[in-house]
């Protein structure tokens, strides 16, 4: 990482606090920090504050005579080996995707010929907002990398997505564009399940849980950057499509094992998907009413276990076998339980009780249970969980 340089362009919200710190980490990395700051950031930290910590001039106009005199800000906007807009505001994303240059961030992004990387921050509506996510996408589609933002408690009082990544989290993004990635998997094939099942009832009713399928699209994620062949078998979610992977959408647990199996022979398997243990037995044809006379009668029959049914095959059973155990109690007992039960070579346990905050959240504390056996890793992002799960797994299949 040595010899690298960023180009920080700090927005003007309440996160820029953030980036102070920020900047304190890249600099114990070995890394060169020259900061733009908006105006409006310029209320939040001050130039004073950036300049000390970055030890480099801080710019903030786009018509200043002696900053143009002395590095022109289009020589500004290429002289880092990457460009980092950390809180990257509604505001800064909006012109960025339709190609705004009024002051001086803006134009050195629409100046640059390098890979920028942003941290959103912002209110959860202004983040939900069709416009927002309108400008978000058009920004992907340009090459624009994103880390976060987070669920969490925003400083206005509101909860939900839009708080901007932890500073050690956009370094940790920062260092993946620097690294020179490993195609460990290149040539394999990785098929994985990732998000809840829905067993329907009736035609407008299911029975389903509360899975986000964070982790599994993470994992996808992970797999498509090692150059892996990635499957992935998706219950109902909420979450933009991990480029790069194959996704095939499903309902129900019955036609995930069927899709699994389709995909077979494949290197490794992870099954990421919380899958529903029951589904009706005989699912009504129309919406059932209510009758007046008492609650409808549900019977319940057994799923297939998707884990177990592809962890012990005869023939065709992928090289690795990797289930997911979400437990609210004893996990680890639990997670050993998994292990033996299933057939399979791994189980990755985690903690899904409500204190975690792991179901729908952006972190996630995971157990390795394996023959060798447990090993815990410290609470990361679920996109670092993933990058070591995978980074674990090509290991692994090296040797076998
Ligand atoms: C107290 C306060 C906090 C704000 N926080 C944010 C924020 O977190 N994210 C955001 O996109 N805009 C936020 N805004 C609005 C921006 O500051 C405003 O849109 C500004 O024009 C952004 O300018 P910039 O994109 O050039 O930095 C905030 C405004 C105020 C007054």
């Amino acid at each position: 990482m040595d010899k690298k340089s960023v180009l920080l362009i700090i927005g003007g919200g309440i996160a820029a606090f953030k980036s102070l710190e920020l900047i304190r980490l890249l600099k114990t990395r070995g890394l060169g920090v020259t900061a733009i700051m908006t105006k409006a950031a310029e209320q939040f930290v001050t130039p004073l504050s950036v300049a000390s910590l970055s030890g480099n001039k801080v710019y903030t106009d786009l018509f200043s005579l002696t900053d143009e005199i002395e590095m022109g800000h289009i020589e500004l906007s290429r002289s880092a080996d990457l460009i980092v807009v950390a809180p990257a505001t509604a505001d800064l994303i909006a012109k960025m995707a339709n190609g705004l240059a009024d002051d001086l961030a803006s134009t050195t992004l629409l100046a640059t010929d390098k890979k920028v990387l942003i941290a959103p921050a912002m209110n959860v509506r202004m983040w939900q907002h069709a416009a927002t996510q309108r400008n978000i996408a058009q920004a992907r589609r340009d090459g624009v990398a994103m880390v976060g933002p987070n669920d969490g408690e925003m400083a206005c009082g509101e909860f939900g997505p839009g708080r901007m990544a932890e500073p050690a989290e956009i370094v940790a993004a920062i260092e993946a564009q620097f690294s020179v990635p490993t195609r460990s998997l290149q040539g394999r094939k990785v098929l994985i399940t990732a998000g809840p099942t829905h067993e329907p009832i009736d035609p407008v009713r299911y029975i389903g849980n509360n899975s986000s399928g964070k982790q599994g699209y993470a994992i996808a994620e992970a797999a498509v950057a090692l150059g892996a062949e990635t499957i992935l078998i998706s219950g109902p979610v909420n979450l933009p499509l991990p480029p790069g992977a194959q996704v095939m959408p499903v309902e129900t647990a019955e036609t995930m094992l069927k899709y699994t199996e389709d995909e077979l022979p494949c290197d490794i398997a992870i099954f990421a998907a919380a899958v529903a243990d029951w589904r009706v037995a005989a699912t009504s044809d129309e919406k059932i009413k209510k009758t007046g006379s008492g609650t409808p009668k549900l019977d319940l029959v057994e799923n297939p276990d998707i884990l177990k049914t592809i962890a012990t095959r005869k023939s065709k059973r992928p090289k690795i076998v990797v289930g997911f155990a979400a437990e609210t109690e004893n996990v680890i007992e639990n997670a050993k339980k998994k292990l033996a039960a299933k057939g399979c070579d791994l189980i990755v346990a985690n903690d899904v009780s409500p204190a975690s905050g792991v179901m729908g959240g952006d972190t996630n504390i995971v157990h390795l249970v394996s023959a060798k056996g447990v090993e815990t890793w410290p609470r990361m992002s679920k996109r670092e969980v993933a990058q070591r799960l995978m980074d674990r797994l090509a290991a692994m299949l090296a040797q076998s």
